[in-house]
């Protein structure tokens, strides 16, 4: 790798031996990628994927504490994923003492650390950490060193930030250097697309299913999507950029897939639009059948397939201002029509915590409360790691935590009709 001056006098130690194992880690982690240089990050923040206090993550305690006591930590502030725990969320007393005793006893403590590091603030945590109430939204052209794929697809995607799917510690690695390898995402060859996906459905695809599909099919490559803007507009409004936060989340989850371009709506699709495309692009084309075809091949690793379920959870990633919103009067309208006042299955919405703050201003807070759905920071992965809370029943329609826990999807109107009128099962 060709270094400048001061990269190489940091490798050297010139400022210090911690900071020169941190360089070091950086460089490696680029040459296995063949990069032959490093760049700067240039975003604001950063953001740690890491966010939890689990009993078994020692070696990254060790690791931050080295950096703390050596007075290494990063120029740029960060924010991090949700916290994994909300007394809020109904759990019963064996799954509280697992989760308290067991799993994230490590929790205030790790907290500690991540402040001593540079946490934004102490509401900091959440994945939705691009949304204008939490402020870590990068600028077009941005390069990043963040970790969390759900985060990283929607700044390559939507803001037209830079970034690799690094692995966690890499995060923060990269943002101490203040360096990031240069490979993949970061140059403009990797930013194009060995995919073309046509969307050919009669309605609009459910995001997460849609993206889920994607996903399954082109892996790490970066699809290059046509007739999606027919359906979601030419603008990055709320309701779009909602829209793609659940698509992109699920394709980053059931494949690998770090960036995509929808034409006439993200940025470099406008800006470029089919230059984006390689030569000898494959084609997937996407109708009704073949959603219904991806929706059929879920498997549904229940216990007891016919269970009713104990537990919904939407918001994996975290719901946005004008989700939180339009699922108030969605289920207003759905209890009403039902003849319930309340949810019949426990549901919790999760979001982030400054989400959720702005929410609590509007008058829809106390309707959803009324409602009994319970509103939460957390994230529902987390959750559903507890070994006793993971033989439940859950549901819900996030393709993420379909694919990394024992939760079923179902549709948002399946979701919908369930929790208000009772389930399928
Ligand atoms: Fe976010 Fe946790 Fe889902 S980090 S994307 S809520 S798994």
């Amino acid at each position: 790798m060709i270094l400048t001056d001061e990269q190489k006098a940091m490798l050297d130690g010139a400022q210090g031996e911690t900071l020169a194992k941190v360089m070091q880690t950086v460089i490696r982690y680029g040459e296995l990628f063949g990069a032959e240089r490093l760049v700067p990050v240039t975003s604001k923040y950063n953001h740690l994927v890491t966010s939890f206090g689990l009993k078994m993550m020692t070696p990254v305690f060790d690791l931050m504490q080295q950096l703390i006591d050596a007075g290494v930590t990063s120029q740029q502030k960060f924010s991090a994923d949700p916290r994994p725990l909300d007394k809020n969320v109904p759990k019963n007393f064996l799954q509280n003492l697992v989760f308290n005793k067991f799993m994230y006893s490590t929790q205030d403590f790790y907290e500690g650390q991540l402040k001593s590091l540079g946490l934004m603030d102490d509401n900091a945590f959440t994945c939705a950490c691009y949304m204008d109430e939490v402020g870590n939204k990068p600028g077009k052209g941005d390069v990043l060193s963040w970790a969390e794929s759900s985060a990283v697809v929607y700044a390559n995607s939507v803001l037209g930030a830079r970034c690799n799917r690094n692995s966690g510690i890499i995060d923060i690695m990269g943002s101490i250097a203040g360096y990031v390898p240069e490979f993949g995402l970061l140059t403009d060859e990797g930013r194009r697309a060995s995919w073309i996906v046509e969307i050919k459905t009669t309605k609009k695809p459910e995001a997460q299913l849609l993206g889920s599909a994607i996903g399954m099919k082109v892996m790490k490559d970066v699809p290059y999507i046509k007739g999606l803007d027919k359906w979601l507009g030419e603008e990055l409004d709320d309701a779009a950029c909602t829209y793609l936060k659940d698509f992109g989340a699920a394709t980053a989850s059931n494949g690998a897939v770090g960036l995509y371009h929808v034409e006439n709506l993200t940025p470099e699709a406008k800006e470029l639009g089919e230059r984006l495309i390689r030569e000898g692009a494959k084609v997937y084309v996407i109708d009704d059948a073949e959603l219904q075809r991806v929706y059929e091949s879920y498997p549904v690793i229940w216990k007891n397939p016919d269970a009713k379920p104990k537990l919904c959870f939407m918001g994996c990633p975290h719901m946005s201002l004008e989700q939180l919103k339009s699922w108030t009067e969605r289920l207003d309208a759905a209890l009403a029509e039902a003849g319930n006042k309340k949810v019949v299955i426990p549901t919790v919405f999760t979001a982030p915590p400054a989400v959720i703050a702005e929410f609590d201003k509007t008058e829809y807070s106390a309707k959803l409360k009324e409602m009994g759905v319970i509103v939460s920071y957390i994230c529902p992965l987390m959750y559903m790691n507890n070994p006793l809370c993971g033989k439940m029943p859950v549901i819900t329609s996030s393709n993420k935590l379909r694919t990394y826990t024992t939760a079923r999807y179902y549709t948002d109107d399946e979701i919908l009709e369930q929790i208000t009128k009772g389930g399928k099962n």
